[in-house]
């Protein structure tokens, strides 16, 4: 029998459409999420473009900053503090990666937790690590909305993370292990001896490695749930980590690239700037 697929796109649809909902029955002032991109990476333009466009359907409103790639660590830190200091801007987000050259933790790290909706800064990461209140990574999110949707059972289950990215491995795993969730998590990466093995015990597979179809349908437990965060650029195009032909028949549950966790990635973006505008008294809580 083939996977479940875990539609994103759907998912992601229903949130923005609740929150828009929840935006106009409150007509709060606007709740303002403001991006920053420096350089002109293709990719991330059309990510930026797309966070744009969901805002606004949301019912939030957007700015922009737009660096060139030769401005220097202090100017794109100075756009981002100006940012934060705006009473009328929510949520800020520096799109990454940054050129190279360019260092994004204290560019990160003047984000106040309360306006930081990517949940990176040291302050956000700390309070995950804490188990305090406090807004999370939106590609972690994502999954755990993701297999909170399909019902997939994380109690008790083993799951494997691949990658241990401060952007989705490291509080992926954290989330995956904290009360409510209750996985026994495994955090495995390029160095992980005998990967198969390791992914074989798993009931949740998450590839965040960034390494192009490296999770086959061999690896796989039958009826693991397989989620795809990986992102490579081929001369294809944007590839995942999971190996979609091979895995599909084994998996219990499986989220397609694309359509699987990018989406959810926007929609709890977006869910994350409402929080952000509650966390500074600036809508209904
Ligand atoms: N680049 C790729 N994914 C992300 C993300 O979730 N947030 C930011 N800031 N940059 C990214």
């Amino acid at each position: 029998m083939a996977a479940i697929l875990m539609d994103g796109n759907a998912l992601r649809d229903e949130i923005i459409a609740g929150l828009r909902v929840t935006v106009e029955a409150a007509g709060s002032p606007p709740i303002c999420l403001a991006t920053v991109l420096v350089g002109n990476d293709g990719p991330s333009q059309r990510y930026v473009a797309s966070k744009h466009k969901k805002a606004l359907e949301a019912g939030l409103v957007a700015r922009h900053v737009d660096l060139p790639d030769t401005a220097t660590q202090g100017e794109v830190e100075a756009a981002v503090r100006e940012l934060t200091e705006d009473v009328s801007v929510h949520g800020v987000l520096v799109q990454l990666p940054l050129p190279d050259g360019l260092d994004p933790e204290p560019v990160l790290d003047l984000i106040p937790p309360e306006k930081d909706v990517d949940g990176l800064t040291e302050r956000s990461m700390g309070r995950l690590l804490r188990n305090r209140p406090g807004l999370v990574g939106c590609t972690p999110n994502g999954v755990m909305r993701l297999l909170e949707k399909y019902e997939v059972p994380t109690s008790g289950s083993r799951a494997v993370v691949i990658g241990r990215s401060t952007l989705v491995g490291l509080p992926l795993s954290l989330l995956l292990n904290r009360k409510g969730a209750d996985a026994t998590v495994t955090m495995a990466h390029s160095r992980t001896a005998d990967m198969n093995a390791v992914v074989r015990e798993a009931d949740i597979v998450i590839g965040a490695a960034g390494q192009a179809g490296m999770i086959t349908g061999d690896m796989i437990k039958p009826g693991a749930a397989v989620i795809d965060v990986g992102v490579s650029r081929t001369e294809a195009g944007i590839v995942g980590d999971v190996d979609r032909l091979s895995v599909e028949p084994v998996a219990g549950w499986l989220t397609p690239m694309p359509g699987g966790t990018g989406p959810m990635t926007i929609a709890c973006l977006m869910e994350n700037t409402l929080s952000a505008a509650q966390l500074q008294s600036a809508f209904p809580a």
